[in-house]
C-alpha cells in the first residue's frame, strides 16, 4: 500500500501542512547542507519549449551542458528509447516526438518523411537533462536525458514515418532500419457545418499504471484497438511510490522507474499519441515547486491552459467531433492538499470558458473531460473528492459533458447519469444516454496495473450484473475529513486491471453523432458498455 515512510526530518505536523513548493524549498535547502546539489533540469537547445514551461529548477553550480560519461564516446553504443508521441494544440498538424537515451549523445535528431524509404526531413532534438542527487544518504544520483522534437505544420489526415537518432545512430542505416516508426495526424476540422462525416475513430484511456506485468497487458490490449490517441488520467509511472505529497515520500523516489515506464509505454506509445493529466504521485519534490519538472522534462505538454508554468497537466485539444479536456485535480483535493490552489482558481475559470466554446463551436459534438481524483467512486480507499464536486461538477453539469474519465480509485467504477449528486437517470449496461437530459457519467479507470483497491460491496459487470441499490461510501471535504453518504449511482464495478475504450461515429450536421465506450479487462474481456449519443452539428 501507498503509505508514508518516516520523514527526513521535517516533525510530522509541520510536514502534514507543507506545500509542495514548501517541500521543494525544504530537500533543496537540506540537500545543498550536505553539499549535493546541482541543477534539476537543464534545457539545452535555443529552441527549449518543455523547460520553460514548468517553473524548473536550474543549474546551480553544475556543467551548463551535459556532456558525455566518455570523451571518446562516439554514440554508437547506445541506442534511444522510450518513444512517446503527444498532440500539440492541434492534432491535425501539430505532434511532439519524444525519447530518452541512457547516456548524454551529440547532434540528437529525428529523420521524418511520408515513406519508410524516405526519411529525408531531418529535425535537431532539444535535450533536457534530469539530474536527480541521491535523495537518501544511501542512495545514488540519477543522470537522465530527453529528446524532443516539435513538429508543426503538418498535413491533416496523413500517415509520416519517423526514426529517432545522434550522432552514431542514424535510423536511416540499414542496420537501424528496425526502429523507424509511423504516426497519423488528425483528420482535417470542419468549419462550418458538413455535409458528410468524417471517418469513425477510437481512443482509450486508463489511469494509475506504473510498471507491471498488468500494466504491459493492458498496454498490450490497448494497441491491438488501434487508437487514434490514448489518455493518461495520472498517476503516471509511479517514480514516487508514497504520492502523499509530503516531504517523507522523497525519501522512496526512484527516477529510474520512469526508464521502466518509458521502456513499457513505447510500445504504444510510439505509434500511439500518449496524453497525460497529473495525479497525486507526479508530484515530484525535488524538480520544482509545483512537483511537475520532472513531468515537463518527461511529456512535452500542450501549453494552451491557464498557467502552463503552475500546472501543466491543464491543457485542451480536439480530434475530429470530439473535445477533450485535461484538468488538474491536485489543485482542487482536499483529500492530498498539497498543490491545493495552485491556479489560484483560474483553471476552474479557463474550464468554464473552454466548455463554453466547445458547446458553441461548429463540428464539436462531444466533450470530454479526464483527471485524476474522482467525483463519484465508491472505493473504500480514495472514494470521492469533494473539491471536484464543489469546483467542476456544476460545470459539467450546465455544459452538458459527454463523459468524464477519472483514475485515483484502482478499480473500474462507472455511474449512472448524475445530476446534483443523484441519479438522474439509470444507465444499464448495453444502455444509450443522451447527456442533454440524462446528467453527467462517471467513468473510474484507475486500474491500469499499478494494484487493486476494493469496494464496500460486491462487484457488479457485464455477465455477473448484481445490482446494489444504496452503497455506503464517503467523499472528502475541506480540511482532509470524510463524510459519509450512501448512494445510489454506483452502476458499474469491477476489481481487476482493465481501461476504458472508446468508439465515436461521426454523422453529418443533423444526424445522430455516437460515443461507444466500452470498458475491457486487461486480457481483452468486455465488462460494461453504453452508447452516448448526440445530433451532429
Ligand atoms: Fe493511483
Ligand atoms: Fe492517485
Amino acid at each position: 500500500m501507498e503509505s508514508p515512510t518516516p520523514n527526513m526530518g521535517v516533525p510530522a505536523e509541520l510536514a502534514a501542512r507543507m506545500s509542495m513548493a514548501e517541500q521543494h524549498e525544504y530537500l533543496r535547502h537540506k540537500l545543498s547542507r550536505r553539499g549535493l546539489v546541482r541543477g534539476g533540469m537543464i534545457a539545452v537547445t535555443a529552441t527549449a519549449v518543455v523547460g520553460a514551461a514548468g517553473g524548473v529548477a536550474h543549474a546551480d553550480n553544475g556543467p551548463a551542458l551535459p556532456k558525455s560519461a566518455n570523451d571518446d564516446y562516439d554514440g554508437v553504443a547506445v541506442a534511444p528509447f522510450g518513444r512517446h508521441l503527444s498532440f500539440g494544440a492541434d492534432p491535425a498538424t501539430e505532434f511532439s516526438i519524444s525519447w530518452q537515451t541512457p547516456v548524454a549523445v551529440r547532434k540528437p535528431f529525428v529523420r521524418l518523411g511520408r515513406a519508410p524509404w524516405d526519411l529525408g526531413h531531418k529535425v535537431e532534438a532539444e535535450v533536457v537533462a534530469l539530474h536527480t542527487p541521491a535523495l537518501t544518504p544511501t542512495g545514488k544520483p540519477v543522470d537522465q536525458y530527453y529528446l524532443h522534437v516539435k513538429l508543426e505544420r503538418l498535413h491533416p489526415g496523413t500517415t509520416y514515418y519517423y526514426g529517432v537518432g545522434h550522432e552514431g545512430f542514424d535510423p536511416a542505416d540499414a542496420e537501424h532500419f528496425g526502429t523507424v516508426g509511423s504516426f497519423t495526424t488528425a483528420p482535417a476540422r470542419s468549419e462550418h457545418g458538413r455535409h458528410s462525416a468524417p471517418d469513425p475513430f477510437t481512443f482509450t484511456a486508463f489511469g494509475d499504471q506504473g510498471v507491471s506485468y498488468h500494466a504491459l497487458g493492458n498496454d498490450s490490449v490497448i494497441l491491438a484497438q488501434n487508437p487514434a490517441f490514448h489518455l493518461h488520467a495520472g498517476d503516471i509511472a509511479y517514480g514516487d511510490p508514497a504520492g502523499q505529497g509530503l516531504p517523507a515520500d522523497a525519501s522512496q523516489y526512484d527516477a529510474r522507474t520512469w526508464d521502466s515506464f518509458l521502456f513499457q509505454t513505447e510500445s504504444v506509445a510510439k505509434s500511439v499519441p500518449w496524453m497525460v493529466a497529473t495525479g497525486n504521485h507526479d508530484m515530484e519534490a525535488w524538480y520544482s515547486p509545483n512537483g511537475y519538472g520532472g513531468d515537463v522534462a518527461r511529456f512535452p505538454f500542450i501549453a494552451n491552459g491557464p498557467d502552463p508554468a503552475a500546472a501543466p497537466g491543464i491543457y485542451s485539444f480536439v480530434y475530429g467531433n470530439v473535445a477533450v479536456i485535461s484538468l488538474d485535480a491536485n489543485d482542487v483535493s482536499y483529500e492530498i492538499p498539497a498543490n491545493f490552489g495552485i491556479t489560484g482558481g483560474k483553471q476552474t475559470a479557463w474550464l468554464e470558458q473552454r466548455l463554453k466554446a466547445y458547446r458553441q463551436q461548429s463540428g464539436v459534438d462531444f466533450i470530454v473531460v479526464f483527471f485524476h481524483h474522482c467525483a463519484f467512486s465508491t472505493t473504500n480507499q480514495h472514494a470521492s473528492e469533494g473539491g471536484v464536486r464543489e469546483q467542476w461538477v456544476p460545470l459539467f453539469e450546465k455544459y452538458g459533458v459527454d463523459l468524464v474519465i477519472n483514475g485515483h480509485n484502482h478499480v473500474y467504477e462507472r455511474t449512472d447519469g448524475i445530476a446534483g449528486g443523484v441519479v438522474r437517470s439509470p444507465l444499464l449496461i448495453g444502455g444509450t444516454h443522451r447527456p442533454g437530459t440524462d446528467g453527467v457519467v462517471y467513468a473510474t479507470a484507475g486500474a491500469a496495473g499499478r494494484s487493486l483497491y476494493s469496494f464496500p460491496v460486491a462487484d457488479s459487470y457485464e455477465g455477473h450484473e448484481a445490482a446494489v441499490d444504496s452503497v455506503p461510501t464517503y467523499h472528502w471535504v475541506s480540511g482532509g475529513g470524510k463524510v459519509t453518504e450512501t448512494v445510489a449511482w454506483s452502476r458499474v464495478r469491477y476489481t481487476n486491471y482493465s481501461f476504458l475504450k472508446v468508439d465515436v461515429t461521426p454523422a453529418p450536421a443533423g444526424r445522430t453523432a455516437s460515443m461507444k465506450v466500452t470498458a475491457l479487462a486487461e486480457d481483452g474481456t468486455r465488462l460494461d458498455h453504453f452508447t452516448i449519443v448526440r445530433t451532429a452539428r
